[in-house]
Protein backbone atom coordinates (compact mmCIF):
# COMPACT_ATOMS: atom_id res chain seq x y z
CA UNK A 1 0.00 0.00 0.00
CA UNK A 2 1.38 3.47 -0.33
CA UNK A 3 2.16 5.09 1.90
CA UNK A 4 1.45 9.02 2.31
CA UNK A 5 3.71 11.58 4.09
CA UNK A 6 3.68 15.34 3.97
CA UNK A 7 4.51 18.60 5.45
CA UNK A 8 1.77 20.88 7.01
CA UNK A 9 2.03 24.48 7.13
CA UNK A 10 0.23 27.78 5.78
CA UNK A 11 1.89 28.76 3.77
CA UNK A 12 2.85 25.97 2.51
CA UNK A 13 2.50 25.98 -1.29
CA UNK A 14 6.35 27.46 -1.26
CA UNK A 15 7.49 24.64 0.33
CA UNK A 16 9.76 22.39 -1.83
CA UNK A 17 10.12 19.67 0.84
CA UNK A 18 7.93 17.36 -1.79
CA UNK A 19 10.82 17.46 -4.57
CA UNK A 20 13.19 15.92 -1.68
CA UNK A 21 11.11 13.54 -0.27
CA UNK A 22 9.41 12.47 -3.77
CA UNK A 23 13.02 12.16 -5.57
CA UNK A 24 14.07 9.90 -2.25
CA UNK A 25 10.92 7.76 -2.36
CA UNK A 26 11.81 7.25 -6.14
CA UNK A 27 15.55 6.40 -5.57
CA UNK A 28 15.21 3.87 -3.08
CA UNK A 29 12.09 2.20 -5.02
CA UNK A 30 9.41 2.96 -1.66
CA UNK A 31 6.07 3.39 -2.31
CA UNK A 32 4.81 6.65 -0.61
CA UNK A 33 4.26 9.99 -2.19
CA UNK A 34 4.74 13.36 0.33
CA UNK A 35 2.03 15.99 0.13
CA UNK A 36 2.05 19.71 1.06
CA UNK A 37 -1.20 20.24 3.87
CA UNK A 38 -2.66 24.02 4.12
CA UNK A 39 -4.30 24.22 6.89
CA UNK A 40 -5.51 27.60 9.50
CA UNK A 41 -4.88 25.54 12.40
CA UNK A 42 -2.68 22.91 14.24
CA UNK A 43 -6.31 21.10 15.23
CA UNK A 44 -6.91 20.78 11.55
CA UNK A 45 -3.21 19.43 10.59
CA UNK A 46 -3.56 17.06 13.07
CA UNK A 47 -7.42 15.79 12.08
CA UNK A 48 -6.41 15.83 8.36
CA UNK A 49 -3.68 14.27 9.06
CA UNK A 50 -5.21 11.24 10.62
CA UNK A 51 -8.13 11.13 8.32
CA UNK A 52 -6.01 11.29 5.10
CA UNK A 53 -3.81 8.75 6.73
CA UNK A 54 -0.36 10.31 6.81
CA UNK A 55 2.31 7.77 8.52
CA UNK A 56 4.40 11.19 9.43
CA UNK A 57 4.98 14.65 8.37
CA UNK A 58 7.11 17.46 8.53
CA UNK A 59 5.23 20.85 10.37
CA UNK A 60 6.37 24.28 9.00
CA UNK A 61 5.28 27.48 10.37
CA UNK A 62 3.35 28.93 12.05
CA UNK A 63 2.08 25.65 13.76
CA UNK A 64 5.35 24.14 14.79
CA UNK A 65 4.99 25.36 18.35
CA UNK A 66 0.90 24.91 18.15
CA UNK A 67 0.88 21.25 16.99
CA UNK A 68 2.62 19.85 20.47
CA UNK A 69 -0.66 20.50 22.23
CA UNK A 70 -1.99 17.86 19.66
CA UNK A 71 1.09 15.00 19.83
CA UNK A 72 0.55 11.93 22.59
CA UNK A 73 4.25 12.89 22.55
CA UNK A 74 7.91 14.38 22.19
CA UNK A 75 10.87 13.70 22.26
CA UNK A 76 13.98 15.81 24.92
CA UNK A 77 15.23 18.55 22.38
CA UNK A 78 11.21 19.23 20.85
CA UNK A 79 10.49 19.23 24.31
CA UNK A 80 13.24 21.38 25.25
CA UNK A 81 12.58 23.96 22.50
CA UNK A 82 8.76 23.67 22.68
CA UNK A 83 8.46 23.04 19.20
CA UNK A 84 8.21 20.16 16.50
CA UNK A 85 8.86 20.14 13.15
CA UNK A 86 8.77 16.22 12.05
CA UNK A 87 6.02 14.01 13.08
CA UNK A 88 5.82 10.14 13.50
CA UNK A 89 3.02 7.79 13.43
CA UNK A 90 3.26 4.59 15.70
CA UNK A 91 0.89 2.80 15.97
CA UNK A 92 -2.03 5.00 16.50
CA UNK A 93 -0.05 7.65 18.29
CA UNK A 94 1.82 10.57 16.87
CA UNK A 95 4.80 11.50 18.25
CA UNK A 96 6.80 14.64 17.74
CA UNK A 97 10.64 15.47 17.06
CA UNK A 98 12.47 18.25 16.31
CA UNK A 99 15.05 18.12 13.50
CA UNK A 100 15.89 21.54 12.71
CA UNK A 101 18.33 21.44 15.43
CA UNK A 102 20.00 18.97 12.88
CA UNK A 103 19.04 21.33 10.18
CA UNK A 104 21.07 24.48 11.58
CA UNK A 105 23.99 22.30 12.56
CA UNK A 106 24.34 21.22 8.82
CA UNK A 107 24.27 24.24 7.60
CA UNK A 108 26.82 25.81 9.90
CA UNK A 109 29.08 22.87 9.44
CA UNK A 110 28.53 22.89 5.44
CA UNK A 111 30.03 26.78 5.68
CA UNK A 112 32.71 25.52 7.56
CA UNK A 113 32.26 27.98 10.64
CA UNK A 114 33.46 27.24 14.09
CA UNK A 115 31.17 28.54 16.77
CA UNK A 116 33.74 27.99 19.56
CA UNK A 117 33.26 31.34 21.82
CA UNK A 118 31.64 33.59 18.90
CA UNK A 119 28.36 35.28 19.22
CA UNK A 120 25.50 34.43 17.66
CA UNK A 121 22.57 36.74 17.29
CA UNK A 122 18.76 34.69 16.59
CA UNK A 123 16.31 36.94 15.57
CA UNK A 124 12.97 35.66 15.68
CA UNK A 125 11.46 33.47 18.82
CA UNK A 126 9.35 30.76 17.20
CA UNK A 127 9.44 27.03 17.18
CA UNK A 128 12.83 27.75 14.16
CA UNK A 129 14.23 30.31 16.12
CA UNK A 130 14.39 28.01 19.20
CA UNK A 131 15.71 25.23 17.69
CA UNK A 132 18.65 27.32 16.06
CA UNK A 133 19.07 28.74 19.27
CA UNK A 134 19.81 25.17 21.03
CA UNK A 135 22.03 24.01 17.90
CA UNK A 136 24.46 27.11 18.01
CA UNK A 137 24.56 26.93 21.87
CA UNK A 138 25.30 23.04 21.86
CA UNK A 139 28.04 24.18 19.27
CA UNK A 140 29.26 26.82 21.61
CA UNK A 141 28.10 29.92 20.68
CA UNK A 142 26.88 32.71 23.33
CA UNK A 143 23.29 33.04 21.98
CA UNK A 144 21.77 36.49 21.90
CA UNK A 145 17.85 36.15 20.79
CA UNK A 146 15.96 39.61 19.29
CA UNK A 147 12.46 39.53 18.51
CA UNK A 148 9.92 41.90 18.09
CA UNK A 149 8.07 40.79 20.87
CA UNK A 150 10.50 40.85 23.50
CA UNK A 151 8.28 38.45 25.75
CA UNK A 152 8.72 35.62 23.63
CA UNK A 153 12.31 36.00 23.20
CA UNK A 154 13.17 36.43 27.34
CA UNK A 155 10.79 32.84 27.76
CA UNK A 156 12.69 31.47 24.96
CA UNK A 157 16.38 32.55 26.52
CA UNK A 158 15.14 30.94 29.58
CA UNK A 159 13.54 27.78 28.36
CA UNK A 160 17.22 27.63 26.15
CA UNK A 161 19.69 28.98 28.19
CA UNK A 162 20.58 32.20 26.22
CA UNK A 163 19.99 35.97 26.63
CA UNK A 164 17.23 38.40 25.11
CA UNK A 165 17.67 41.55 24.02
CA UNK A 166 14.73 43.93 23.16
CA UNK A 167 14.18 44.44 19.25
CA UNK A 168 15.38 48.35 19.59
CA UNK A 169 19.04 47.14 21.09
CA UNK A 170 19.81 44.69 17.97
CA UNK A 171 22.67 47.07 17.72
CA UNK A 172 24.31 46.32 20.30
CA UNK A 173 23.23 42.71 20.00
CA UNK A 174 24.83 42.46 16.64
CA UNK A 175 28.23 44.59 17.60
CA UNK A 176 30.62 41.94 17.72
CA UNK A 177 28.36 38.96 16.42
CA UNK A 178 29.92 36.31 13.72
CA UNK A 179 26.79 34.68 13.47
CA UNK A 180 23.28 36.40 12.46
CA UNK A 181 20.43 33.38 12.34
CA UNK A 182 17.09 35.31 10.65
CA UNK A 183 13.85 32.55 11.57
CA UNK A 184 11.03 35.63 10.94
CA UNK A 185 8.23 35.24 8.72
CA UNK A 186 8.76 38.49 7.40
CA UNK A 187 10.45 38.79 3.93
CA UNK A 188 10.99 43.09 4.69
CA UNK A 189 13.92 44.28 5.48
CA UNK A 190 14.11 44.46 9.50
CA UNK A 191 17.74 44.44 10.12
CA UNK A 192 19.14 48.06 8.83
CA UNK A 193 21.96 47.24 6.41
CA UNK A 194 24.38 49.25 8.28
CA UNK A 195 24.39 46.54 11.17
CA UNK A 196 25.50 43.82 8.46
CA UNK A 197 29.04 44.02 8.98
CA UNK A 198 31.39 42.47 6.41
CA UNK A 199 32.75 39.99 9.25
CA UNK A 200 29.59 38.25 9.89
CA UNK A 201 28.13 35.15 8.66
CA UNK A 202 23.79 35.32 8.22
CA UNK A 203 21.56 32.45 7.71
CA UNK A 204 18.06 33.10 6.59
CA UNK A 205 15.72 30.12 7.00
CA UNK A 206 13.41 31.61 3.86
CA UNK A 207 14.64 29.53 1.32
CA UNK A 208 12.78 30.58 -1.29
CA UNK A 209 12.03 33.94 -2.52
CA UNK A 210 14.93 36.10 -1.55
CA UNK A 211 14.00 38.07 1.63
CA UNK A 212 15.40 42.03 1.99
CA UNK A 213 17.98 40.45 4.33
CA UNK A 214 19.24 37.74 1.69
CA UNK A 215 19.88 40.71 -1.12
CA UNK A 216 21.17 42.80 2.04
CA UNK A 217 23.50 40.76 2.87
CA UNK A 218 24.73 39.35 -1.18
CA UNK A 219 24.88 43.41 -2.00
CA UNK A 220 27.42 43.80 0.88
CA UNK A 221 29.45 40.88 0.57
CA UNK A 222 28.87 39.43 3.89
CA UNK A 223 29.45 35.70 3.96
CA UNK A 224 25.66 33.90 3.38
CA UNK A 225 24.46 30.57 4.22
CA UNK A 226 21.84 29.03 2.18
CA UNK A 227 19.12 28.44 3.64
CA UNK A 228 18.21 25.13 1.74
CA UNK A 229 21.41 23.66 3.44
CA UNK A 230 19.20 23.70 6.55
CA UNK A 231 16.14 22.41 4.78
CA UNK A 232 18.46 19.65 3.43
CA UNK A 233 20.15 18.92 6.70
CA UNK A 234 16.61 18.50 8.78
CA UNK A 235 14.93 16.49 5.88
CA UNK A 236 17.89 14.09 6.21
CA UNK A 237 16.88 12.86 9.86
CA UNK A 238 13.31 13.20 8.84
CA UNK A 239 13.22 10.93 6.46
CA UNK A 240 14.96 8.07 8.57
CA UNK A 241 12.39 8.52 11.11
CA UNK A 242 9.50 8.42 8.33
CA UNK A 243 11.15 5.52 6.55
CA UNK A 244 13.71 3.60 8.66
CA UNK A 245 15.85 4.08 5.79
CA UNK A 246 18.74 5.98 5.47
CA UNK A 247 18.27 9.37 3.21
CA UNK A 248 19.72 9.62 -0.37
CA UNK A 249 21.49 13.16 0.54
CA UNK A 250 23.19 13.57 -3.06
CA UNK A 251 19.49 13.05 -4.47
CA UNK A 252 17.50 15.06 -2.09
CA UNK A 253 20.22 17.47 -2.72
CA UNK A 254 19.99 17.80 -6.59
CA UNK A 255 16.32 17.46 -6.25
CA UNK A 256 15.95 20.73 -4.04
CA UNK A 257 18.75 22.98 -6.16
CA UNK A 258 16.90 21.84 -9.49
CA UNK A 259 15.61 24.70 -11.30
CA UNK A 260 11.96 24.38 -11.85
CA UNK A 261 10.36 27.11 -14.80
CA UNK A 262 6.53 27.07 -14.02
CA UNK A 263 4.33 28.60 -16.61
CA UNK A 264 1.33 27.03 -15.04
CA UNK A 265 -1.51 29.38 -15.34
CA UNK A 266 -4.82 27.66 -14.38
CA UNK A 267 -6.09 26.40 -11.26
CA UNK A 268 -7.52 22.84 -11.11
CA UNK A 269 -9.39 21.41 -8.47
CA UNK A 270 -9.16 17.55 -7.87
CA UNK A 271 -11.04 15.50 -5.07
CA UNK A 272 -13.76 12.83 -4.58
CA UNK A 273 -17.02 13.06 -5.68
CA UNK A 274 -19.40 15.24 -2.86
CA UNK A 275 -15.57 17.18 -1.58
CA UNK A 276 -17.01 20.39 -3.64
CA UNK A 277 -15.12 20.84 -6.44
CA UNK A 278 -18.06 22.73 -8.59
CA UNK A 279 -19.02 24.93 -5.90
CA UNK A 280 -15.47 26.07 -4.66
CA UNK A 281 -14.31 26.34 -8.31
CA UNK A 282 -17.16 29.08 -8.57
CA UNK A 283 -15.93 31.23 -5.42
CA UNK A 284 -12.28 30.90 -6.25
CA UNK A 285 -12.80 31.71 -9.67
CA UNK A 286 -14.74 35.10 -8.41
CA UNK A 287 -11.28 35.66 -6.08
CA UNK A 288 -8.74 34.66 -9.00
CA UNK A 289 -11.02 36.72 -11.99
CA UNK A 290 -11.21 33.60 -14.18
CA UNK A 291 -13.57 31.47 -15.83
CA UNK A 292 -14.40 28.16 -14.80
CA UNK A 293 -14.71 25.32 -16.65
CA UNK A 294 -16.39 22.20 -15.38
CA UNK A 295 -15.26 19.18 -16.68
CA UNK A 296 -18.14 16.72 -15.38
CA UNK A 297 -20.84 20.11 -17.35
CA UNK A 298 -19.09 19.80 -20.70
CA UNK A 299 -18.83 16.51 -20.92
CA UNK A 300 -23.00 16.61 -19.96
CA UNK A 301 -23.84 19.64 -22.67
CA UNK A 302 -21.89 17.66 -25.47
CA UNK A 303 -23.48 14.36 -24.57
CA UNK A 304 -26.79 15.38 -24.39
CA UNK A 305 -27.88 13.88 -21.38
CA UNK A 306 -26.32 13.01 -17.73
CA UNK A 307 -23.24 11.55 -16.27
CA UNK A 308 -25.77 8.58 -14.74
CA UNK A 309 -27.57 8.39 -17.93
CA UNK A 310 -24.00 7.98 -19.90
CA UNK A 311 -22.96 5.57 -17.82
CA UNK A 312 -26.37 3.29 -17.71
CA UNK A 313 -26.82 3.33 -21.34
CA UNK A 314 -22.64 3.56 -22.73
CA UNK A 315 -20.72 2.46 -20.36
CA UNK A 316 -18.26 3.77 -17.60
CA UNK A 317 -15.46 3.63 -20.59
CA UNK A 318 -17.53 5.69 -23.21
CA UNK A 319 -17.62 8.25 -20.10
CA UNK A 320 -13.84 8.33 -19.33
CA UNK A 321 -13.23 8.91 -23.21
CA UNK A 322 -14.77 11.96 -22.83
CA UNK A 323 -13.62 12.94 -19.89
CA UNK A 324 -10.12 12.83 -21.51
CA UNK A 325 -11.07 14.04 -24.17
CA UNK A 326 -12.25 17.18 -22.10
CA UNK A 327 -8.75 17.09 -20.44
CA UNK A 328 -7.07 17.22 -23.00
CA UNK A 329 -8.64 20.42 -24.05
CA UNK A 330 -7.04 21.87 -21.01
CA UNK A 331 -3.64 22.54 -23.34
CA UNK A 332 -5.16 25.57 -25.01
CA UNK A 333 -6.89 27.64 -21.80
CA UNK A 334 -5.02 29.60 -20.13
CA UNK A 335 -5.95 31.36 -16.40
CA UNK A 336 -9.19 29.23 -16.19
CA UNK A 337 -10.14 27.53 -12.56
CA UNK A 338 -11.30 23.95 -13.56
CA UNK A 339 -12.86 21.70 -11.59
CA UNK A 340 -12.39 17.50 -12.41
CA UNK A 341 -14.79 15.23 -12.13
CA UNK A 342 -14.06 12.74 -9.13
CA UNK A 343 -12.09 9.73 -11.56
CA UNK A 344 -10.04 12.48 -13.68
CA UNK A 345 -6.88 11.24 -12.16
CA UNK A 346 -7.27 7.99 -12.58
CA UNK A 347 -5.69 8.26 -16.07
CA UNK A 348 -2.03 9.05 -16.63
CA UNK A 349 -2.67 11.08 -19.63
CA UNK A 350 -5.10 13.56 -17.28
CA UNK A 351 -2.32 13.42 -14.97
CA UNK A 352 0.18 14.94 -17.11
CA UNK A 353 -2.13 17.25 -18.83
CA UNK A 354 -3.18 18.53 -15.14
CA UNK A 355 0.66 18.47 -14.06
CA UNK A 356 1.67 20.61 -17.07
CA UNK A 357 -0.77 22.95 -17.48
CA UNK A 358 -3.23 23.60 -13.55
CA UNK A 359 -1.81 24.09 -10.63
CA UNK A 360 -3.96 21.23 -9.01
CA UNK A 361 -5.42 21.46 -5.25
CA UNK A 362 -6.89 18.31 -3.83
CA UNK A 363 -10.11 19.29 -1.95
CA UNK A 364 -10.35 16.71 0.85
CA UNK A 365 -13.26 15.32 2.92
CA UNK A 366 -13.94 12.09 4.21
CA UNK A 367 -16.21 9.32 2.55
CA UNK A 368 -19.45 10.31 5.61
CA UNK A 369 -19.44 13.91 4.66
CA UNK A 370 -19.13 13.56 0.71
CA UNK A 371 -21.99 11.24 0.62
CA UNK A 372 -23.96 13.59 2.89
CA UNK A 373 -23.09 16.25 0.55
CA UNK A 374 -23.82 14.83 -2.18
CA UNK A 375 -27.76 13.39 -0.84
CA UNK A 376 -29.13 11.76 -3.31
CA UNK A 377 -26.32 9.14 -5.02
CA UNK A 378 -28.50 8.67 -8.23
CA UNK A 379 -26.94 11.16 -9.89
CA UNK A 380 -23.30 9.05 -9.01
CA UNK A 381 -23.64 5.95 -10.62
CA UNK A 382 -20.10 4.66 -8.66
CA UNK A 383 -21.98 4.67 -6.00
CA UNK A 384 -25.63 3.82 -6.75
CA UNK A 385 -25.24 0.18 -5.39
CA UNK A 386 -27.35 -1.11 -1.99
CA UNK A 387 -24.00 -0.06 0.76
CA UNK A 388 -23.14 3.42 -0.82
CA UNK A 389 -20.93 4.24 2.27
CA UNK A 390 -19.48 1.44 2.03
CA UNK A 391 -18.76 1.37 -1.69
CA UNK A 392 -17.84 5.17 -1.02
CA UNK A 393 -15.26 4.59 1.69
CA UNK A 394 -13.55 1.84 -0.31
CA UNK A 395 -13.62 3.91 -3.46
CA UNK A 396 -12.05 6.91 -1.41
CA UNK A 397 -9.14 5.26 0.62
CA UNK A 398 -8.47 3.27 -3.10
CA UNK A 399 -8.06 6.90 -4.69
CA UNK A 400 -6.10 8.78 -2.15
CA UNK A 401 -2.83 7.82 -3.41
CA UNK A 402 -3.85 9.39 -7.10
CA UNK A 403 -5.14 11.94 -5.46
CA UNK A 404 -2.11 12.62 -3.42
CA UNK A 405 0.41 12.59 -6.64
CA UNK A 406 -1.56 14.58 -8.46
CA UNK A 407 -2.06 18.04 -6.11
CA UNK A 408 -0.13 20.26 -5.68
CA UNK A 409 -1.26 20.62 -1.96
CA UNK A 410 -4.48 19.50 0.04
CA UNK A 411 -7.10 21.41 1.65
CA UNK A 412 -9.36 19.82 4.08
CA UNK A 413 -12.49 21.30 3.31
CA UNK A 414 -14.51 20.05 6.25
CA UNK A 415 -15.92 22.33 8.93
CA UNK A 416 -15.42 25.09 5.84
CA UNK A 417 -17.85 27.26 4.04
CA UNK A 418 -17.01 26.93 0.12
CA UNK A 419 -16.34 30.73 0.23
CA UNK A 420 -13.53 30.15 3.16
CA UNK A 421 -12.20 27.13 1.26
CA UNK A 422 -11.63 29.41 -1.74
CA UNK A 423 -9.87 32.09 0.68
CA UNK A 424 -7.56 29.39 1.77
CA UNK A 425 -6.00 28.25 -1.59
CA UNK A 426 -6.01 32.05 -2.96
CA UNK A 427 -4.03 32.86 0.21
CA UNK A 428 -1.69 30.05 -0.97
CA UNK A 429 -1.11 30.36 -4.37
CA UNK A 430 -2.44 34.44 -5.05
CA UNK A 431 1.74 35.05 -5.76
CA UNK A 432 1.67 32.30 -7.91
CA UNK A 433 -0.88 34.37 -10.33
CA UNK A 434 0.21 37.74 -9.48
CA UNK A 435 0.43 39.40 -13.49
C1 LIG B 1 -16.83 10.28 -10.90
C2 LIG B 1 -17.18 11.47 -10.32
C3 LIG B 1 -18.21 12.35 -10.88
C4 LIG B 1 -18.40 12.06 -12.35
C5 LIG B 1 -18.61 10.59 -12.58
C6 LIG B 1 -17.41 9.80 -12.18
C7 LIG B 1 -15.80 9.46 -10.25
O1 LIG B 1 -17.80 13.67 -10.69
O2 LIG B 1 -17.30 12.50 -13.07
O3 LIG B 1 -19.74 10.18 -11.85
O4 LIG B 1 -15.27 8.52 -10.88
O5 LIG B 1 -15.49 9.75 -9.08
P1 LIG B 1 -17.86 14.44 -9.26
O6 LIG B 1 -16.57 14.13 -8.58
O7 LIG B 1 -17.94 15.88 -9.63
O8 LIG B 1 -19.02 13.97 -8.52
Amino acid sequence: MTRLFGVAGSPVFQSKSPFMFNAAFRDLGIDAIYVRLAASSAKEVMATAHDVGLQGFNVTSPFKTEIMDYLDDAEDDARKIGAVNTVVRKGGRFVGYNTDVEGVRGAVASHGLNLMRTKAVVLGAGGAARAAALALRSAGARVVIVNRTHDKARDAAERLECEALPFGQLADAMADASLLVAAVSSHERIVDPSLLARRLVVLDANYGRPSALVEDVARLGCGAMDGREWLLAQAIPAFTLFTGRRAPENVMRRALWKRRMDARSSLALIGFMGSGKSVVAEELAALAGMPVVDIDKKIEEKAGMPIAEIFHRNGEEVFRRMEQAEIDELRNVARHVVSCGGGAVLARPNVRVLRNNCLSVWLWANAALCLDRIGSTETRPLLSGSDPESSARDLLRSRIPYYAATCDFVVSTEGKTPAEIARRIWHEVHHAFAS
